[in-house]
């Protein structure tokens, strides 16, 4: 896959948008600021693809990145942003939800990588995602985030908690990452590799 040959396919606000290409899609959840923007950036080695936010939440699209044409990248807008309008809430719900439950391509769907901030742990938020991802029967894997934060001890105590989480089944994948130091990029495209089968 000729990784320099990528491109935000489109920024979609609405269902409607979506794209239907017969190419596997591979969706990243989580809270917002978690790093979900700067992990697409570091599996694709670009500095700026996505938009890395100083400021969460503020845009509400599905940004879909067409990696060689043989793969979408799908950015999810981020959750559990406490100051977010009501209306701002509302079109979270309205996109996310229909992404998930209203999409013509759910198919296509080979995995969705969950990310947790691997200090903080799962939120309430992500335990609720969590459900909602194995209620609906979808493939996931955990993305431990900003592992560069923990120290060894800290680190191996926090995956140990992961593994152990009653809404984590335990067939998961659960792969510490940091885009800061670049760990964990390998694992995360091995499990592309294996779930999307490209
Ligand atoms: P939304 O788009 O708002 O949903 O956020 P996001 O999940 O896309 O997070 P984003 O990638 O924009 O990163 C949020 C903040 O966390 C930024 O300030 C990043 O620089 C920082 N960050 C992201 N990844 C890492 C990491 O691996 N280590 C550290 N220390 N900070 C990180
Ligand atoms: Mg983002």
């Amino acid at each position: 896959m000729n990784l320099q040959n990528t491109k935000l396919f489109i920024s979609a606000g609405e269902i409607r948008q979506f794209p239907s290409h017969p190419i596997p899609q591979v969706a990243l959840s989580g809270r917002s600021n978690v790093g979900k923007s700067s992990l697409i950036n570091t599996l694709l080695g670009r500095k700026s693809l996505a938009r890395v936010s100083g400021a969460p939440g503020k845009t509400i699209t599905i940004n879909f990145y067409d990696v060689d044409g043989k793969l979408f990248l799908v950015d999810l807008p981020g959750y559990g942003f406490a100051k977010r309008a009501p209306a701002d809430k509302e079109k979270w719900s309205r996109l996310t939800d229909g992404y998930f439950t209203n999409n013509k391509n759910i198919d296509r769907v080979a995995l969705v990588l969950q990310l947790i901030d691997l200090k903080v742990g799962p939120t309430a938020d992500d335990v609720m995602m969590l459900r909602y991802l194995r209620e609906a029967e979808l493939p996931f894997a955990v993305v431990a985030t900003k592992a560069d934060k923990l120290n060894k001890t800290e680190r191996t105590a926090a995956l140990a908690r992961l593994a152990d989480h009653p809404d984590i089944p335990a067939d998961t994948p659960i792969i510490p990452f940091s885009s800061l130091k670049g760990e964990g990029k390998e694992e995360v495209w091995r499990t592309l590799h294996r779930f999307a089968n490209i």
